[in-house]
Order: C-alpha cells, then sequence, then structure tokens
C-alpha cells in the first residue's frame, strides 16, 4: 500500500488531521487499533473551545454540533458557600460548546467513512520504520490477520499517550518535561437533570468537584480522590453523598442512574520536540494536560489544524519552512495551555498537604478572581481558546 500520509490512531487527532487533509486533496490511510464501537462509545472531554467549534462548521461537520451542542456563555465558581459566574460573552465577547468528545468523533468518523475514505479499524502490532530518512513506512497486522506495510511520505503520530510513535523515535532525540499530581478525579455519568445551566468548578475543603453536563438528561461530575483511588470503595451512595457535600451548597444537585464511573490520574508532560524526520507527533501522543482546564481535546485539534496547513503548502508550492516549524509553532500553544492548566488545577484542588496558609492563599485568589474583572477575563481567554498566531 502507498499513501501520502500515513495516520495512527484514530481519536479527535487523527480523525481531524484526515477530515483537513481530504480537503486539501491530500491522501492519507488512518489505523487504529479499536473497534468502531469502542471508540465512539469512549466517553472523555466535553469542553469545545470556540474555534474548534467554527472549525468544525467551517469544514462541514456542524450540523449535529449545532442542534444538539450546549452553547455556554461561560462557567460557575464555588467557594466559601456562595456561587460566582464568570460571563465570558460579556467579559470577552466569546463563548465555549459542551458537547463530547465521543460525538466528535462519531461526526469525523461518518464524515470519513461517508466520503469513501477508510479507517483500519482493529489492527495489530502496530510499527513505524524508517522516519528519520527518506521513506518512511507503517506495517501492522489487519483485523483479519494479514501483515501490511504502508509507504508514506509522511507518518502522523496520532496514538495518543500509550500509542507507539513517540516511544519509537530513538532514546535522546526527545527531551520529556513532566509534573504528577497528587491526585485524580473519580468522575460519573448520570441520568440526572442539570441543576445547573452552566459548569460548576467547586473549590472545597473536602477537595474539588466539578459538575457538567452531556444533555438536559445527563450530568457529568467529577470528584477529586487519590491518584490510585480503589473504586470498590466508591459505592454510588458515596459518591452521591460526597458530590452533594462539595457541590450541594451551590446547587439542586438530583441523583439519577450512574451510568459509568471511572478514575482519571491526572499529570502533566510536554515532549519536544514534536518532529524526528518525517513522523510528526499531534495531541495526546506529544502533550498531556491535567483535565480542570479543559484543553486536551482542544489541543490536539490545534496541533492537526497547524499539521495540516503545513503539509497542504507543502505539497501545493513544495514549501517545506511551516512543517520545520512545526513543533515550535504548537509548542508556543501547548506551553501555554499547560500553563493554564496547572494554574487551575492547583487553584482549585486540596493540595495533600495542605496547610492553613496555603488555604488561605488560594481562598484569596479565588475572591479575587470574582472580584476582578481583569482576573476573570484572562481566565476567559485562556478558557474559551487562546489567538492563533
Ligand atoms: P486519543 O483520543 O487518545 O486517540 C488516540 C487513538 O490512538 C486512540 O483511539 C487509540 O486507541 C489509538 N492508538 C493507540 N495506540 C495505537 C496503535 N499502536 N496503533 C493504532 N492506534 C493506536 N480534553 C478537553 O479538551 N476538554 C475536556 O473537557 C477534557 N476532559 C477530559 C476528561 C477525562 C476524564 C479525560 C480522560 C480526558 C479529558 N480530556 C479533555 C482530554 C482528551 O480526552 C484528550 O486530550 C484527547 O482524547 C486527545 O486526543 P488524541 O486524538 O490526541 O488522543
Ligand atoms: C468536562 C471535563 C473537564 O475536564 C472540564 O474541565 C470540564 C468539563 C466534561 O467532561 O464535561
Amino acid at each position: 500500500m502507498r499513501t501520502q500520509v500515513g495516520i495512527v490512531g484514530a481519536g479527535p487527532a487523527g480523525l481531524m488531521l484526515a477530515h483537513l487533509l481530504r480537503r486539501e486533496g491530500i491522501d492519507s490511510v488512518v489505523l487504529e487499533r479499536r473497534s468502531r464501537d469502542y471508540i465512539e462509545g469512549r466517553i472523555r472531554a466535553g469542553v469545545i473551545e470556540q474555534w474548534v467549534a467554527d472549525l468544525l462548521v467551517e469544514t462541514g461537520l456542524g450540523a449535529r454540533l449545532q442542534r444538539e451542542g450546549l452553547v455556554h456563555r461561560g462557567i460557575n465558581i464555588s467557594f466559601a458557600g456562595s456561587l460566582h459566574h464568570l460571563d465570558f460573552t460579556d467579559l470577552i465577547g466569546k463563548h465555549i460548546t459542551v458537547y463530547g468528545q465521543q460525538e466528535v468523533v462519531k461526526d469525523l468518523v461518518a464524515a470519513r467513512l461517508g466520503g469513501g475514505g477508510e479507517i483500519l479499524f482493529e489492527v495489530e502490532d502496530v510499527g513505524i520504520d524508517d522516519f528519520a530518512g527518506g521513506a518512511p513506512r507503517i506495517r501492522f497486522r489487519s483485523k483479519v490477520g494479514e501483515a501490511i506495510e504502508i509507504d508514506c511520505d509522511f507518518i502522523a503520530g496520532c496514538d495518543g499517550s500509550h500509542g507507539v510513535c513517540r516511544p519509537s523515535i530513538p532514546r535522546g532525540a526527545l527531551t520529556s518535561f513532566e509534573r504528577e499530581y497528587p491526585f485524580g478525579w473519580l468522575g460519573i455519568l448520570a441520568e440526572s437533570p442539570p441543576p445547573c445551566e452552566e459548569l460548576i468548578y467547586a473549590y472545597h475543603e473536602r477537595g474539588f468537584g466539578l459538575y457538567s453536563m452531556r444533555s438536559p438528561t445527563l450530568s457529568r461530575l467529577y470528584l477529586q480522590c487519590a491518584a490510585d483511588e480503589d473504586l470498590n470503595e466508591w459505592p454510588d451512595e458515596r459518591v452521591w453523598h460526597e458530590l452533594h457535600a462539595r457541590l450541594g451548597g451551590s446547587s439542586k444537585l438530583a441523583e439519577g442512574k450512574v451510568l459509568l464511573k471511572g478514575v482519571t490520574p491526572m499529570r502533566s508532560v510536554v515532549v519536544e520536540p514534536m518532529q524526528y524526520g518525517k513522523l510528526f507527533l499531534a495531541g495526546d501522543s506529544a502533550h498531556i494536560v491535567p483535565p480542570t482546564g479543559a484543553k486536551g481535546m482542544n489541543l490536539a485539534i490545534a496541533d492537526v489544524r497547524v499539521l495540516a496547513r503545513a503539509l497542504a503548502e507543502f505539497y501545493r508550492f513544495g514549501r517545506g519552512d511551516l512543517l520545520e516549524s512545526y513543533s515550535h509553532t504548537c509548542l508556543r500553544r501547548v506551553w501555554k495551555a499547560q500553563r493554564f492548566s496547572w494554574w487551575m488545577t492547583t487553584l482549585l484542588h486540596q493540595p495533600v498537604d495542605a496547610n492553613a496558609f496555603d488555604r488561605r492563599r488560594q481562598l484569596a485568589e479565588l475572591d479575587y478572581l470574582a472580584g476582578s474583572r481583569h482576573a476573570q477575563r484572562a481566565l476567559a481567554e485562556n478558557y474559551t481558546g487562546l489567538p492563533f498566531d
């Protein structure tokens, strides 16, 4: 087989890259180790920055998003027993859309398959070769066990944080910058109607709580917990009890059937550079953010927007400069998103070794945020998505 761009991974990064390339007349093959059902059912991110929603609409993927996505003018912050609304539209004229990542994935898969494109699902033993020099190759075993090789001009490593592309780069060529947080998020999806129209980020002495949603009948709720929390110790009653304690003062939380429960550890990772020869890393394969700033999926799409433009310029005009500056261009945005995600995380979570000084300092910062339009605008600008250069 032969293609122009071989894409490993059918998450938001890989699928969006294939979609943008197709619009430029560039051929690609997408390989995914999971099944279509699995990737379309994987519940993850929910907040879409304004420019991402605009990009989905501009590139023909917006029909369901515009019908079912929930446009939010802002978010709420709860602390010290009161709720403060930050109205992004009033502050900076922007908004966010709440629309599940799996819905974006479904729309992208439908567009690719509907447009005659292919996604090779359930592939195994994926490996990449000769990407340092002239003739990159992807080898894998197909769903029916056939050994296949694809010759490509370029490889896009969109295979997430546990993929094969990043570890295939020779040791010493990449520098990894990392920070572990001493806590995680216990998340549930529940059949309970939203008690509040917009998200609530709650600072509480028992730990952080987050109220989000997926539809007028489905709530998505998170609790700060230990990084290695044992889910067996969290029967539904305990989860609801804790949610009432942390969010209850600020909302009338309705209990409902718990459809899903899971724990996510939290870490920040950036690898530099995001390119090696003809291999380009995009999305979680190059960086992980803690979820508090709702940046992961948005950053993955930002990377492939840059990459698709650089590839289009290369194929159209033979220009290589945008490909050469890919990593530098992406990393400027990545580090700003890392900074914002770290800031939201440390502002809102109870540090494990918190002393009274730390708590007073966090409360002072929250009080400042609640009272200062300048501070609110800085948050709004980062949360809704920084402008591109
Ligand atoms: P992925 O979505 O991980 O996709 C990678 C794909 O590659 C996967 O389908 C995987 O199966 C496939 N793959 C892996 N290895 C191979 C291989 N060897 N061969 C072939 N295929 C392979 N982000 C936000 O923006 N907003 C939020 O509100 C938000 N909330 C989150 C909440 C939670 C609980 C979690 C866990 C994450 C959240 N994120 C959020 C982060 C977001 O989900 C990720 O950043 C996003 O999925 C990254 O997309 P990606 O395409 O880079 O990687
Ligand atoms: C959701 C996830 C986040 O990480 C966040 O900061 C806000 C909302 C969500 O899943 O809806």
